[in-house]
């Protein structure tokens, strides 16, 4: 449609039709007999029946053939025939599951992220999803918070490099394309920082903080193009996100300039009832009207209020108009008023979903997310001869897609299968009894240690351990990390029998490993990487892959240090050495975490040397200085490594992380080959937010490079 005709259109609608624009609803209100997929509470919804034909939107609903006929049928009963935009939650795929995001932030990967974002694309437009409320660009610190799953991570330009990468693979250049479908980044803003780790709680951060640390990612995802933005629940500042003027208004609009749909969350202007902002659901319309949200998700008080509050003066009709002239723009590029269908194709779908490209890359995503976090006396990859016995809750289990997938797992999924098609040889098992959920009340299902004296004569010993992946995702959070008794009981048993243990870690957070670290060999974070999981772990455990991840988040020594992360202020009175008394540390634990971000270990071993720094003067592109560093490869085993760059302003007017990533590269080095990596240094990389704006300003910085947070090499410059 033309702008004009696009215009005619709105002004042709009556209120109702445009307050109906604006509320989404689940399928089942569209008259669909068949069960959904809820992802929040269901209350009393008050959606009067002749409203239906008004909605503009819905979300989780799946499958060609259905999605033509709602499509269809709503357009029949539309006065203007306005098509609907089908809208899911596709994170991680949406048949063929790959990574979680935190492993797939693991990957440190981006091409990697596209390639798989314009996968999980081409299936759901084929089965007539047309926008996916992902990427989650939410900054995690926080471990018991379960959606951590769902971040790539504690750092900013990690995530904000992911974030980018995802809404690139989704949308490529032209949404309407048949094989693409548009972004919502979520949730603006600030969720990961909900206190205690309890999903839905309160945000309070600073300002500084706050625009620093985690609004980074959700600005680079409108910066990339990102068609729509999704409210968190969350309070930032005492004001519900939903509400909140200042985020949504002031910050996301006007000053990063982004001119997308916002949405609700599930039931978030309702929530701004309990939460104590609003008193009723007309007055919680009233603030979620005037904050700028276009799209109520799953609650009606847009439609059921917004014409008393506009006939009373309270919201201007035009706040109206500006939220439906986004929808239907949004309706617009995505071609839906040529094509109301757009992309659905039973035939495509069914060739599509589950092909064997499509498994391919979720086979080698996986294998790029593991990350080997110990492997003593180089245990892994797993030598020809060695007898290998499997145990533990995840050896042949299929629950091992993550949250969030709406798809079916299969037998191949399973790490027994994996190791099978890769050609280990499994002389025993023992202890394989699935794990049971917290949230179903149940975590170990009975006490089978005695089981293990079937491995006896194993020599190396595979031991699948972890969480059920209900216990991550949303409204999954959790005060203890640490494995299930029996598990942490079968691998210091398998430790006693002598056994060389390979634990094998499945969830979806840093768990709490340090009590069975010094029991475990190997240790290898395996997370849940989808449909091709277990060939995908095999492929790095036969050393068929080279692993390369590294943690994007840091794993805690014990939950009593939670938050642990690396970019961390310094205190001014920072604990150097050993613990004493008058310094800010613990009595009973180091303050550095178990595993720091930025790590993780290959089969190959790389030294670092030869840095050197060269500032640089007057350079048109704001560089201030080279970093220079030599990388090589002093095994006989190609590896890929990933070099990163951080910094520290040592003085600034406000006080600056002990360690901030700037830059990142991934290099593949063959046997015993060096290559030198230069990264620039700029003005822009050194600024920041002074609590008025971002500035500049000279002083002496240490510049970093190296294998993760905590190994690099250091020289301090003035700038
Ligand atoms: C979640 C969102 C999700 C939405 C729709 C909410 O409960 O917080 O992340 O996109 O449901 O399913």
């Amino acid at each position: 449609m033309t702008e004009k005709e696009l215009k005619e259109l709105l002004h042709s609608m009556s209120l109702q039709e445009k307050l109906g624009e604006m509320t989404q609803m689940a399928p089942n209100f569209f008259g669909t007999s068949d069960s959904v997929d809820l992802t929040g509470p269901m209350k009393a919804m008050n959606l009067k029946p002749e409203d239906v034909a008004y909605l503009g939107s819905t979300l989780n609903a799946f499958g060609a053939e259905k999605l033509i006929a709602m499509q269809k049928e709503h357009m029949e009963r539309q006065p203007h025939h306005i098509p609907l935009i089908f809208m899911a939650d596709v994170i991680h795929g949406l048949k063929t599951i790959y990574p979680v995001p935190l492993a797939m932030g693991c990957s440190f990967d981006t091409g990697l992220m596209e390639e798989s974002a314009a996968m999980a694309a081409r299936e759901s437009a084929a089965t007539g999803i047309h926008l996916t409320f992902s990427p989650m660009a939410d900054l995690v610190r926080d471990p018991r918070w379960g959606r951590v799953t769902e971040s790539p991570g504690e750092d900013p330009l990690l995530n904000a490099r992911m974030t980018a990468a995802t809404v690139k693979g989704y949308q490529g250049d032209d949404i309407s394309a048949p094989d693409r479908i548009a972004s919502c980044f979520k949730h603006f803003g600030g969720y990961g920082a909900s206190e205690g780790g309890r999903d839905y709680n309160t945000v309070d951060v600073s300002d500084g903080v706050l625009r620093e640390y985690y609004l980074t990612a959700y600005k680079a995802a409108v910066d990339a193009g990102a068609a729509m933005a999704m409210t968190s629940f969350n309070t930032i500042d005492r004001v519900p996100a939903t509400g909140n003027k200042k985020m949504f208004r002031k910050i996301l609009r006007e000053e990063w300039g982004f001119d997308g749909v916002a949405i609700t969350d599930f039931d978030a202007v309702g929530e701004l009832i309990p939460h104590g902002l609003a008193a009723d659901g007309k007055d919680a319309a009233e603030y979620a009207l005037k904050a700028g949200a276009d799209i109520e998700m799953m609650s009606t008080n847009y439609l059921n209020h917004a014409r008393e509050l506009i006939e009373e003066g309270k919201v201007d009709l035009s706040l109206i108009d500006e939220a439906v002239w986004r929808i239907l723009l949004l309706k617009n590029k995505l071609g839906l008023f040529e094509n109301p269908f757009k992309g659905a194709d039973p035939e495509k779908e069914k060739a599509l979903h589950l092909c064997p490209e499509h498994l391919a890359l979720a086979r080698k995503a996986g294998s790029k997310c593991v990350v080997l976090l110990k492997n003593e006396e180089n245990l892994l990859p797993l030598k020809k001869g060695v007898k290998v016995g499997l145990a533990g809750p995840f050896a042949d289990s299929t629950s091992v897609l993550g949250g969030w997938a709406f798809a079916d797992s299969s037998d191949r999924a399973t790490l027994k299968s994996g190791l099978l098609e890769d050609g280990v040889e499994i002389s025993a098992m023992a202890m394989t009894e699935e794990l049971g959920s917290m949230q179903h009340g149940i975590m170990d299902v009975s006490d089978q240690t005695a089981e293990l004296d079937a491995l006896a004569d194993c020599d190396v010993v595979i031991a699948a351990v972890g969480e059920h992946p209900d216990d991550t995702g949303e409204s999954a959070s959790k005060t203890i990390l640490r494995l299930s008794h029996n598990q942490e009981k079968m691998l210091e048993k398998l430790h006693d029998m002598g056994k060389k243990v390979i634990a094998i870690v499945f969830s979806g957070r840093p768990l709490e490993l340090r009590p069975v670290v010094p029991f475990c060999d190997a240790v290898v974070q395996a997370w849940f990487l989808g449909v091709e999981a277990g060939p995908a772990i095999a492929d790095v455990l036969t050393g068929t892959v080279n692993p390369s991840a590294r943690l994007s988040m840091s794993f805690p020594q014990t939950v009593g240090q939670i938050p642990v992360y690396y970019n961390h202020m310094n205190t001014g009175r920072p604990l150097e050495g050993p613990y004493h008394r008058f310094v800010s540390g613990y009595l009973d634990c180091p303050n550095e975490p178990l595993y720091p971000f930025g790590y993780g270990l290959s089969y190959s071993d790389y030294r670092y040397s030869g840095f050197t720094v060269r500032t640089v003067k007057n350079a048109e592109d704001g560089t201030l200085a080279e970093v220079s560093v030599d990388v090589e490869n002093v095994s006989d085993v190609p590896g890929r490594e990933t070099v990163q760059l951080y910094i520290r302003d040592v003085a600034a007017s406000v006080v600056r992380p002990v360690k901030e990533l700037k830059d990142f590269v991934q290099i593949d080095l063959g046997a015993h080959e060096k290559k030198t990596v230069v990264f620039k240094v700029t003005r822009e990389m050194l600024s920041f937010w002074n609590n008025e704006a971002v500035v500049f300003e000279h002083g002496d910085f240490d510049l970093m490079a190296g294998h993760s947070s905590e190994e690099v090499l250091k020289e301090r410059v003035a700038l």
